[in-house]
């Protein structure tokens, strides 16, 4: 099962991609976390990454390809995967194709803008296993900790408001014309394509898509 995960930031993707994962047993391949991951490793790729994501730009198409790529021939990816963030431009979309890879199912989070900001305003993350919280929406057992492992959460640095409306801008110009282009292969039989309103409570975005992939 290859699944591709498509929605501005803030969406909810990551949120889904962890209830995802669980249940089909496919891993999540988000190229934000890896990028934050080849950072704080101080590699190469990261120190590249780093004052791109900062501003809230889009990192290279030649680099995010070249480490999709090298991620998916991994085995843990021979049954399936979860695309979180990737692909981000029709270059990448395109590239997948060209290396002959297929996705089964597209679900785009339509969620407005202004509802995006706010979440983003309480967002909290476990950075190294990519879990999700929201102080409000979605808050974790005890207050600025993980669930599983108690650790400390953290702020994302790019989850200023300034760098949010950045983001989003980038999205629509460059991101949103995925939509016409997955709906396009999705007509042509190629994949399916799910819409969902991702304004609604976690759960019931989970059950929705639960319900359609079956
Ligand atoms: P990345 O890490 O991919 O960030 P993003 O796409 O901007 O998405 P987010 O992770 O911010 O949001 P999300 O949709 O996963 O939402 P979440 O579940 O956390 O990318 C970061 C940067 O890396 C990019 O800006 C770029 O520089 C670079 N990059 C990455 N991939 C790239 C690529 N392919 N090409 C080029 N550059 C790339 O939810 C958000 C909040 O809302 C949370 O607090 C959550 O608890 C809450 N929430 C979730 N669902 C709900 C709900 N239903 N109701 C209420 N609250 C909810």
């Amino acid at each position: 099962m290859r699944i591709i995960l498509l929605g501005a930031p803030g969406a909810g993707k990551g949120t889904q991609a962890q209830f995802l994962m669980a249940k089909f047993g496919i891993p999540q391949i988000s190229t934000g976390d890896m990028l934050r991951a080849a950072i704080k490793a101080g590699t190469e790729l990261g120190i590249k990454a780093k004052a791109v994501m900062d501003a809230g730009q889009l990192v290279s198409d030649e680099l995010i390809i070249g480490l999709v790529k090298e991620r998916i021939s991994e085995d843990d990816c021979k049954q399936g995967f979860l695309l979180d963030g990737f692909p981000r431009t029709i270059p990448q979309a395109d590239a997948m194709k060209e290396n002959g890879v297929s996705v089964d199912s597209v679900i785009e989070f339509d969620v407005p803008d202004e509802v995006i900001v706010e979440r983003m305003a309480g967002r909290r993350v476990h950075a190294s296993s990519g879990r999700v919280y929201h102080t409000t929406y979605n808050p974790p057992k005890v207050e600025g900790k993980d669930d599983e492992t108690g650790e400390d959460l953290s702020i994302r640095p790019d989850d200023e408001e300034a760098t949010v409306r950045k983001r989003l801008a980038i999205y629509h110009d460059q991101t949103k014309p995925l939509v016409n282009y997955y709906k396009g292969e999705a007509d042509a039989k190629q994949c399916s394509y799910l819409t969902i309103d991702g304004t609604q409570p976690v759960e019931q975005v989970s059950a929705l898509i639960a319900e359609t992939l079956g």
